[in-house]
C-alpha cells in the first residue's frame, strides 16, 4: 500500500504541534518536514529547533526534506532533533556520496532529492547507497503548485533502474499531490506521496488521507 507523508508546510504555523498530532491520529505513515534556507530556495521555513519541538507530538517517522545549500553542515543537528530520514538535494551537494555516507553514519536513513528538471543519471551512482529517492513533482520552494506531469518519465526511469540493478530504495514524490495525482503515482509504482495542501486544506483529515491512498 502506498504510504502517505503529510507536509506541515501547508498547516497553521502557529499550531504545528497540533498539526502533527492531527495527521498522526488521521493515520498518516510519515511526517514530512520541509526545511528551506532562503538560499537554495528563496523561502525560509524552520530548522532543527522546530523539528526537535515537534518530536514529542508524534512517534511517526520524521521525513526531513532539506532544501538547503551545504546540508552537510546541519546533519548532526537534524539527527539530534529526532529526524528518522534525511534527504538532501543532489543539486545542493558538491560531494553527494560523502553527504549520503555522513547521514548513514548517524544511524538514520538517507535520501536524495531530484528537482523536476534534474536528470536521473545525476544520482545513479548513489542509488545502491540510499534508502529513498524523492522525485520533486513541483519546483521546490512553495506548497500549492500543480503536479508537473513530465516528471512521470523520471519516476518510470527510477522504477526501471531499481528493478534492473536489484536495488531496494523507496520512491517518494513531492508536490501537487491530490487524490487524482496520487492515483497516477500509484499506477507508476510510487511508494510514498507527500501532500501538503490537499491534506491540510481539507475539512476531514481522515478522509483526505484515505482518498490519497
Ligand atoms: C515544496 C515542498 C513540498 C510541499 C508540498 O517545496 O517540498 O513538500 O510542501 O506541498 P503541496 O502538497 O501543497 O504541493
Ligand atoms: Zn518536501
Amino acid at each position: 500500500m502506498m504510504k502517505i507523508a503529510p507536509s506541515i508546510l501547508a498547516a497553521d504555523f502557529a499550531n504545528l504541534g497540533q498539526a502533527v498530532e492531527q495527521v498522526d491520529q488521521a493515520g498518516c505513515d510519515l511526517i514530512h518536514l520541509d526545511i528551506m534556507d532562503g538560499h537554495f530556495v528563496p523561502a525560509l521555513t524552520f530548522g532543527p529547533g522546530m523539528v526537535k519541538a515537534l518530536r514529542s507530538h508524534s512517534d511517526k517517522l520524521f521525513d526531513c526534506h532539506l532544501m538547503m545549500a551545504e546540508p552537510e553542515k546541519w546533519l548532526a543537528d537534524f539527527v539530534e532533533a529526532g529526524a528518522d530520514l534525511i534527504s538532501v538535494h543532489v543539486e545542493a551537494c558538491a560531494n553527494l556520496p560523502e553527504v549520503i555516507k555522513k547521514i548513514k553514519s548517524f544511524g538514520v536513513k538517507a535520501g536524495v532529492v531530484l528537482n523536476p528538471e534534474t536528470p536521473v543519471s545525476f544520482i545513479e551512482a548513489v542509488l545502491p547507497e540510499v534508502d529513498l529517492v524523492i522525485q520533486m513533482t513541483v519546483i521546490p520552494g512553495a506548497g500549492g503548485q500543480a503536479f508537473i506531469m513530465e516528471t512521470l518519465d523520471k519516476i518510470d526511469q527510477l522504477v526501471t533502474l531499481r528493478h534492473t540493478k536489484k536495488l531496494k530504495f523507496l520512491i517518494e514524490v513531492d508536490g501537487g499531490i491530490n487524490a487524482k495525482t496520487a492515483r497516477i503515482c500509484r499506477e507508476h509504482q510510487v511508494d510514498v506521496v507527500v501532500a501538503g495542501s490537499s491534506v491540510y486544506q481539507s475539512e476531514n483529515l481522515v478522509s483526505a488521507i484515505q482518498a490519497l491512498r
